[in-house]
């Protein structure tokens, strides 16, 4: 017999039903909370809230592992490319040499972006954030390629679009780059593979082997993270069946904030300070500390993880591998590595079990590669929509879904307050 758990509201007694997760978690389904008690639920921040059953990425906090589809992250980095992930995190399976052929190919082809996207990109001031200008490439794409826009795509038709969009938005996020630059737009080179192909749309060379696997790894390890603020933007506004261009661009605006993938570009600012500020940290953590300032130590901590973020461990051994290789000495990495020392081992980090997360170190590895400070979160976008799309396809193609609509609680002014 299933579980169920008993919620007592005075005169209302009900038995709630427990959902079980494969990897053990467990979760009270009140879906029918309000219909029959008149009770809702709150939840600031939704921290405590499932809004979905996902086959895609688990995460376990507390022990540090990310899985998708019950592959570790650890073996993907190690075994795999970005686009094998890829398919694996938008299909559920690991391609075989056929559909992996046929997944590049699709691509390929799909990697040539309208004139009228690069006129818009070229529209933008030079200096304007590449974040805004690559979500408003995303959903201008939805004027060029109105064949996507029915409410309920084919199966064919997702098929199509998926690589289609990691065709566009790899041109895209090298011409915004190269727009930042004030330098022309470079054609993609369909000899090359993904990563490759990207940093030579925005450099113009061929890049090195080490350089193009790096940056692979770094796309592996941002691949999806469940329901996170961005891959949550995606869904809510896909819930409404606005369409793909639309919900992509909303989760690239989610994740340019500076608590989310924002945070990359954050922390190799804050090292920066910390530089120009003499290279003490410990001012920086008791700021971070203080209650009253509302500075944060950016790259720590994490809503799910309170352990070590399994990326970040990833990323930390790369870093020194990819600066050596890339014969780089780069200060702000003694700097970000004493930080982390101290803050591990203080109090208030290890209390709050606040550990270094993804955008700690990527950053140091995105500037040992040359890529300006502005265009971290467009890396981390490069690298999320894999799971922003599976995150979509899985809720549009799931017989449950519905409107994203949750309430609220009423706290304003009532007639009788007048
Ligand atoms: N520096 C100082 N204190 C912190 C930090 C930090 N980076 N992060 C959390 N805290 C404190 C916070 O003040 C609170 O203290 P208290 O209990 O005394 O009030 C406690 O730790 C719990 O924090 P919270 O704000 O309730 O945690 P949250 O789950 O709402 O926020 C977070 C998670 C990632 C937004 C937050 O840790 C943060 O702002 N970190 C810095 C930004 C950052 O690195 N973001 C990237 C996240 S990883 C990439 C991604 O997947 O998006």
């Amino acid at each position: 017999m299933s579980k169920t758990a008993k919620l007592d509201l005075g005169e209302n007694q009900i038995e709630l039903p427990i959902i079980e997760g494969t990897e053990g978690e467990k979760a009270i389904d009140i879906s029918k909370l309000r219909g029959t008690t008149g009770f809702i639920t709150y939840d600031n921040g939704l921290g405590n809230t499932g809004a979905c059953l996902s086959d895609i990425t688990f995460i376990s906090g507390e022990k540090g592992i990310l899985k998708h589809r019950g592959y570790l992250i650890e073996d993907l980095c190690k075994n795999s490319s970005f686009l094998e992930t890829s398919f694996l995190v938008v299909n559920g399976e690991l391609p075989n040499a056929d559909q992996l052929n046929r997944f590049k190919t699709a691509i390929k082809e799909g990697s040539k972006i309208p004139e009228g996207v690069k006129n818009i990109i070229k529209s933008f001031p030079q200096d304007a954030h590449p974040m805004g200008i690559t979500s408003a490439a995303m959903v201008a794409l939805s004027g060029f390629y109105p064949q996507f826009l029915d409410q309920d795509l084919s199966a064919d038709q997702k098929t199509q679009i998926i690589p289609l969009l990691m065709g566009q938005l790899k041109t895209i996020c090298a011409a915004v780059y190269r727009h930042g630059q004030g330098k022309d737009f470079i054609d993609s080179d369909s000899s090359l593979d993904y990563t490759a192909d990207f940093l030579y749309m925005m450099t113009g060379e061929k890049p090195n082997e080490d350089i193009a696997k790096a940056l692979d790894v770094l796309l592996i390890l941002h691949a999806d993270h469940e329901q996170n603020c961005s891959a949550s933007t995606v869904r809510v506004v896909g819930s409404s069946k606005a369409n793909l261009f639309a919900s992509l661009s909303a989760g690239i605006d989610a994740l340019w904030g500076p608590l989310h993938g924002g945070a990359n570009q954050a922390v190799l600012e804050m090292l920066a300070a910390i530089q120009n500020d003499g290279g003490g940290y410990e001012k920086f953590i008791a700021k971070a500390k203080d209650k009253e300032d509302p500075f944060r130590l950016m790259g720590f901590g994490h809503r799910v993880y309170k352990n070590f973020d399994p990326r970040a461990k990833v990323i930390k051994s790369y870093c020194d591998e990819v600066l050596e290789k890339l014969n780089v000495n780069d200060p702000l990495l003694d700097i970000a590595k004493g930080l982390e020392t101290t803050a591990l081992n203080d109090e208030y980090f290890a209390a709050r079990k606040l550990f270094p997360n993804v955008d700690f170190y990527s950053g140091i590895i995105y500037k040992a590669l040359g890529i300006p400070t502005n265009m971290f979160t467009v890396m981390f976008a490069l690298g999320r929509q894999p799971g922003w799309m599976a995150q979509w396809k899985e809720m549009i193609e799931s017989p449950a879904m519905r409107i994203t609509r949750p309430r609220q609680v009423y706290q304003g002014k009532t007639s009788e307050t007048f």
